[in-house]
């Protein structure tokens, strides 16, 4: 067995910028609102002609520099994403072709808030049974395609973004350990309805607004907070270590309020919890790999200190993985 770790991070978010004022003129919210319930303070977004390859594109070379590696170098690429340039091909084969990264396969993984941190956990095991040395990992979202501007229960909270990472043998930024759930009867509480197979689209589809996302959120809220915290408990203990252990926590960034219940329930101090939620909102699949990646380039995290990831999403799906720096 081979033991897998990051070798190198990036991350990439578009320049514009929607804040709180802006959606003040265009849906029934305020500033006070969005912040206090959310944290959110404005987000990023992709211009009309962007789709999420080229984000993720754009995050992906970041992070192969950062591993002082070329795209030919990369055997595998998974993408993260719930919003793919289209049903197919993958998002991660145009990545593949954008990059140069000709001698790499490529897949998408579709686990919503918590598709990076299931990307990482694929990636370890495709390094540790020795099949691929450099994967290349993205977590890449458009959810402004998405959102329906019109609604203001979702069109306050999310944003654009990709981030990304390569896991290859490593001692250094070592994965310790991890843990994958689902609940797929919570589906319903958050989901795009149509598009797919079950509603393809239609005219009526489009005019019910059926192709923007629905959430849930009261009910989403509460399972959040006690599923992050049992998902970075069972990882933390599988790693024998402890929650006091952990030197910095990295969580999905869907609400304040959510990740100072995580915080609390989890026993730990709210500085030990990253948080870039007001500058960028919910970008699902991106937002821990954009964490990730920021909390790396800020230096919040010294060689060493182990690290947890943990996500929580649409699925519903819910992992952690622990890394020693
Ligand atoms: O990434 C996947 C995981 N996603 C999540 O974890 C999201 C989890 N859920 C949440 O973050 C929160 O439930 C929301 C932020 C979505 C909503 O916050 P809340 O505190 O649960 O609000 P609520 O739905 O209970 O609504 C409270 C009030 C309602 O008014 P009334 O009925 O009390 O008069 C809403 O109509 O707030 C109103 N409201 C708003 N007001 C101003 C809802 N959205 C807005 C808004 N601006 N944008």
């Amino acid at each position: 067995m081979q033991e897998a770790g990051i070798l190198g991070l990036g991350c990439y978010l578009p320049l514009k910028k929607i804040t709180n004022a802006d959606l003040e003129k265009t849906v029934e919210t305020s500033d006070e609102w969005i912040t206090t319930r959310t944290g959110i303070k404005e987000r990023r977004i992709a211009d009309k002609d962007v789709a999420a390859s080229d984000l993720g594109a754009e995050a992906a070379k970041i992070a192969i520099k950062d591993a002082a590696l070329n795209s030919e170098d990369i055997d595998l690429i998974i993408t993260a994403t719930i919003t793919p340039d289209m049903a197919f091909p993958a998002t991660a084969c145009i990545i593949q072709d954008k990059i140069g990264a000709k001698n790499a396969a490529a897949f998408d993984i579709n686990a919503a808030c918590s598709g990076f941190v299931f990307a990482i956990v694929t990636a370890q095991q495709f390094v540790n049974m020795g099949l691929y040395s450099n994967v290349l990992v993205i977590g890449t979202e458009k959810l402004s395609s998405i959102v329906d501007w019109k609604d203001r229960y979702t069109c306050v909270l999310f944003g654009d973004g990709a981030g990304a990472c390569v896991v290859g043998r490593s001692k250094d930024r070592k994965i310790l350990s991890s843990f994958m759930g689902a609940d797929g009867s919570g589906g319903h509480l958050l989901s795009v309805p149509a598009g797919g197979s079950r509603l393809p689209a239609t005219e009526s589809t489009v005019k019910d607004r059926l192709h923007f996302l629905k959430m849930e959120g009261n009910e989403v809220f509460k399972i959040a907070v006690r599923i992050m915290v049992d998902a970075a408990n069972k990882a933390i203990k599988k790693a024998g270590l402890g929650p006091d252990d952990i030197s910095l926590f990295i969580p999905h960034q869907a609400n304040i309020r959510i990740l100072m219940a995580v915080a609390k329930r989890l026993g730990v101090p709210k500085e030990k919890i990253f948080m870039n939620i007001e500058k960028y909102g919910n970008m699902s699949a991106a937002s821990t790999a954009v964490a990730l990646a920021e909390a790396s380039s800020e230096n919040r995290i010294k060689k060493g200190d182990n690290v947890v990831l943990v996500a929580f999403g649409g699925g519903l799906t819910y992992g952690a993985v622990v890394i020693k720096w």
